[in-house]
């Protein structure tokens, strides 16, 4: 449906509050997006219906307007390489905010600031922001569409390109206006490049501001981002909805939004285990994800790479989904020596953003290959050689493509599955072993609670050096970080004791003296799933230590990989004066959230101190 908005005179001052009283629900659906083309000014309205008719055209068009580069079908059928302003690459941070009514709801890990007066700051900034662009609305379902877990969103956007993309991460389709009609609860979410176009303007490949905007509204279960393009910042469903709102609604209604992976393992008695990691970004989720088993009549199907919602049953167990319905992932690194599953999922059907350009028309990153093709256009349309001394991928450029093309998805990926196991990790190049269990759910949310992750491998094993991210969740945890740490305590008292998924801490990372890495990863951490489901069946022991369980070593399969029996003590040699000395840096931690550190996690810390010093 397309339709001219009657315009309105720009409402400069506010943005409107969520709840527009209205007779029915669509009605109320209506009035919001009327509301927002009063305030923003497009030149139309669009409603997606997430057909491929409508993408095929929206596709067609952003070629045509340059916005879009299509690659050579011959190597990559029906995929596009979008290039982004070079300022406009990343989330920002530093323009996220967590816009609660109480400030220490937002507590201090997230950027505060009082809904009133940042409704007001909004309503300037999106004031006639859609002028000579089009407007659209699309809804969509987190989840599958009437799933038990699932939620329904609608975003606005003027952005084309967070259209197409939005209709490959989430099912967009106007089933969920049925469902919006039937009184099911939804999010607002409201997108705009910050570029209006005034008659006469040339457009620009990639529109955005300077200025930007990424808001939450927790309490109002809105989202408002302003000025950037990017995955991150613009498609609403993803870390804005599922992650920050999404873990606030979870708050409120006594389940969980995380940042993790989510798989099945399958033992070569064919028997299942799902699995569920939290790495921070950039740490393997999409990796582990979509890992090779290298050990005999192992089996791992994805679910999902990046977010997870969880839920305690009736029957005891914590029922998990993968919200999403795509991958976003980083393309640099991805290649056939470490995730050749992910390689194969880019066939076709994918857009590629900040990628280089093949004289081909296909696309090439950094680890895609071990060589470099002679010639390139780099991901901001320059010539580039290998000799350029500069990579030709943007270090964070991503790959958007369907979950269901993934050759390792399961079968039934959109289904809730019940979780065995979760997994904890970070880049540890010192102190952390390569697996270690919990002692219990206490325990193991102590371990969330105090994940640290080293950026590079320069400098590693000053302990100064870390950045805390608890649960990989520091930019996405939409309320207090303390007290969401008290909600895992409680949504664990609704699993039943012996149902509970078991916690482990991994760390894939550890390296040697020389700086190499201790321990080969990729397809040989399935060596790491296979203990732990041994220890699920209670089929190994383990070793107790200062830090928690750890496998006796010669239970670790080493068979057909070179790690020799020094490494394997390196990997996990708990040192207890770096472990004390970290968790002197954890304390000043937990004392930023003050009284709101549930008491049961500094018990874990004082008793950890204990174990360490006896
Ligand atoms: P986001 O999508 O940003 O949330 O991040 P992610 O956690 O999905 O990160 P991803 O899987 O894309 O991480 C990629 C980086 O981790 C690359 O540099 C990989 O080479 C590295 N990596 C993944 N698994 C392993 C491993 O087992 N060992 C080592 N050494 N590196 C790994
Ligand atoms: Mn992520
Ligand atoms: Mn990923």
């Amino acid at each position: 449906t397309v339709f001219t908005p009657a315009l309105a005179p720009v409402e400069t001052g506010t943005v409107p509050t969520a709840g527009t009283e209205a007779s029915a629900p669509l009605e109320n659906l209506r009035a919001w997006v009327d509301s927002i083309a009063a305030l923003t000014q497009p030149d139309e309205i669009v409603w997606c219906d997430g057909s491929a008719r409508q993408s095929y055209e929206l596709t067609k068009q952003m070629v045509d307007e340059g916005k879009l580069i299509k690659l050579n079908p011959e190597w990559r059928p029906n995929s596009y390489l979008a290039r982004s302003a070079p300022s406009d690459v990343a989330r920002v941070e530093s323009r996220t905010f967590i816009c609660s009514e109480k400030e220490e709801d937002a507590g201090p890990t997230n950027n505060w600031q009082d809904p009133e007066s940042m409704r007001s700051e909004l309503g300037v900034v999106f004031s006639g922001s859609m002028r000579g662009r089009t407007m659209y609305v699309v809804p969509f379902s987190m989840g599958a569409v009437g799933g038990p877990l699932s939620q329904l969103g609608v975003q606005i956007t003027d952005s084309a390109y967070a259209v197409l993309s939005m209709g490959i991460m989430t099912r967009t389709t106007d089933k969920v206006l049925d469902l919006i009609a039937d009184g099911v609860p939804w999010v607002k979410t409201v997108h705009s490049v910050g570029a209006p176009l005034l008659p006469g303007d040339e457009d620009v490949a990639w529109p955005c501001n300077g200025t930007k905007y990424i808001v939450q509204f927790p309490e109002a279960r809105e989202v408002w981002s302003y000025g950037s393009g990017y995955g991150g910042n613009a498609l609403l469903a993803k870390k804005c909805f599922a992650l920050r709102i999404a873990s606030v609604i979870g708050r409120d209604e006594g389940w969980l939004a995380e940042h993790m992976l989510l798989v099945r393992i399958i033992s070569p008695e064919g028997k299942k285990y799902h699995v569920a990691a939290a790495f921070p970004s950039a740490c393997g989720k999409t990796n582990l994800a979509m890992l090779r088993p290298t050990i005999p009549g192992w089996q791992v199907e994805t679910l999902g790479d990046d977010i997870v919602w969880l839920r305690p049953g009736e029957d005891g167990r914590m029922w998990a989904i993968n919200p999403e319905a795509g991958f976003f992932g980083v393309a640099p690194g991805t290649g056939e020596s470490t995730n050749v599953t992910a390689v194969e999922t880019l066939w076709g059907n994918t857009i590629f953003t900040n990628v280089a350009l093949r004289d081909d028309g296909d696309v090439w990153w950094e680890g895609l290959t071990d060589k470099a093709p002679a010639h390139l256009i780099d991901w901001e349309g320059n010539d580039w050689t290998p000799d350029s001394g500069r990579p030709a991928a943007h270090p964070n450029s991503r790959f958007t493509v369907a979950a269901a093309q993934c050759p390792s998805i399961a079968g039934d990926w959109e289904d809730a599955v019940p979780l065995d196991a979760v997994l904890f990790g970070g880049r540890r190049a010192t102190n952390v072993p390569l697996v270690v269990e919990a002692t219990d759910w206490t325990h193991g949310v102590f371990m969330g609670a105090t994940i640290s992750s080293e950026k590079t491998a320069a400098a590693e094993g000053t302990v100064g050096e870390l950045r805390r991210d608890p649960f990989a969740m520091l930019p996405f945890c939409g309320y207090n970080m303390a007290d969401y740490w008290a909600h895992w305590l409680k949504v664990g008292q609704q699993l039943r004791f012996d149902r509970a998924p078991r916690i482990f801490q991994v760390n894939w990372f550890r390296k040697d003296s020389d700086g190499s890495f201790l321990w080969p990863g990729f397809g040989e951490n399935s060596r790491v799933l296979e203990w732990i489901v041994r220890r699920i069946e209670g089929q190994v022991p383990a070793q107790e230590t200062a830090a928690g369980r750890i496998p006796v070593l010669e239970d670790l399969n080493r068979d057909g990989i070179d790690v020799s029996d020094e490494a394997l003590e390196a990997l996990f040699a708990i040192d207890p004066e770096s472990w004390l000395a970290e968790a002197d840096l954890t304390e000043e931690f937990f004392d930023t959230f003050g009284s709101k550190v549930p008491p049961a996690l500094r018990a874990e810390l004082s008793s950890l101190r204990y174990r360490l010093s006896h």
